[in-house]
């Protein structure tokens, strides 16, 4: 069974225990994970809290970085924030990023009995979608913020759940059976067409969304077009539930 949840709010971790999860929050911090790793991070240490992300990287020395935002904004004294374009490979490559965000890294803890956790953007939805298993027996956890539902998030969540459903069609993964969530985000993806859709359409989508809109209001507009470049990147980020750090995951195959 595919089952998509809108919210961390709205599934429990006992739901989770042994599945194969995607988290999403797609503006911005599984969008940035996914461009640090791809920039030659090492590895990325999703943390809930600022003094804890702080104590951690200076446990790890010179080779750590701390990056993240509250209120979408660099948190002070931190090297990097939220910002994709910030994960250079200049500025990144060979560190370990602790990192805290205000719901992206918190709706991976709820993933915390999964068999697999993998992280979720437009930026690598191909890599992404290769390495979900054919027989229609995964969930999605959407980060929304600060307890709402967000339409980045469920739109992407839509996007995988309809790509999962081609190739069934196709032959190539198990008909899936869908819960109410999987199928309300597939019908908002399939049902404007999106499937066909140009940078331009995805950036102006996102734009109208309530991630899209906090971003345009603290002036980190340029963001949303990074986000909305579909398959720009080929890495699949995952969070291994044991060491609770983030690396790309290895092969193109699950
Ligand atoms: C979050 O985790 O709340 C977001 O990634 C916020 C942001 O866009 O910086």
């Amino acid at each position: 069974m595919i089952q998509v949840y809108f919210l961390p709010s709205l599934v429990s971790a006992d739901q989770l225990a042994g599945r194969t999860v995607v988290v999403i929050d797609v503006l911005r911090a599984t969008t940035t994970i996914a461009a640090a790793l791809d920039s030659g991070a090492r590895e990325v240490l999703p943390l809930e809290h600022v003094a804890e992300t702080r104590q951690q990287a200076e446990k790890l020395g010179p080779h750590a970085l701390t990056g993240g935002e509250r209120r979408g904004m660099k948190i002070e004294g931190f090297d990097l924030g939220n910002s994709p374009t910030e994960y250079t490979r200049e500025r990144v490559a060979g560190k370990s990023i602790c990192f805290t965000t205000t719901n992206g890294t918190r709706a991976m803890q709820v993933c915390r009995q999964a068999q697999t956790i993998l992280l979720g953007a437009f930026v690598n939805f191909d890599s992404l979608s290769r390495r979900l298993p054919d027989d229609g027996n995964w969930d999605v956890v959407c980060a929304g913020t600060d307890g709402q539902i967000t339409g980045e998030d469920v739109l992407l969540a839509g996007a995988l759940v309809a790509d999962f459903q081609a190739k069934a069609e196709q032959g190539k993964a198990s008909p899936p059976v869908l819960n109410d969530q999987a199928t309300l985000a597939a019908d908002l993806w399939l049902g404007r067409k999106l499937q066909s859709l140009k940078h331009a359409d995805l950036t102006q989508l996102l734009k109208n969304t309530s991630g899209g809109r906090n971003l345009i209001e603290i002036g980190q507009e340029s963001d949303i077009a990074w986000a909305a470049q579909l398959n720009h990147l080929s890495v699949t980020p995952q969070l291994d539930c044991q060491t609770w750090k983030i690396i790309a995951a290895r092969s193109s195959s699950p």
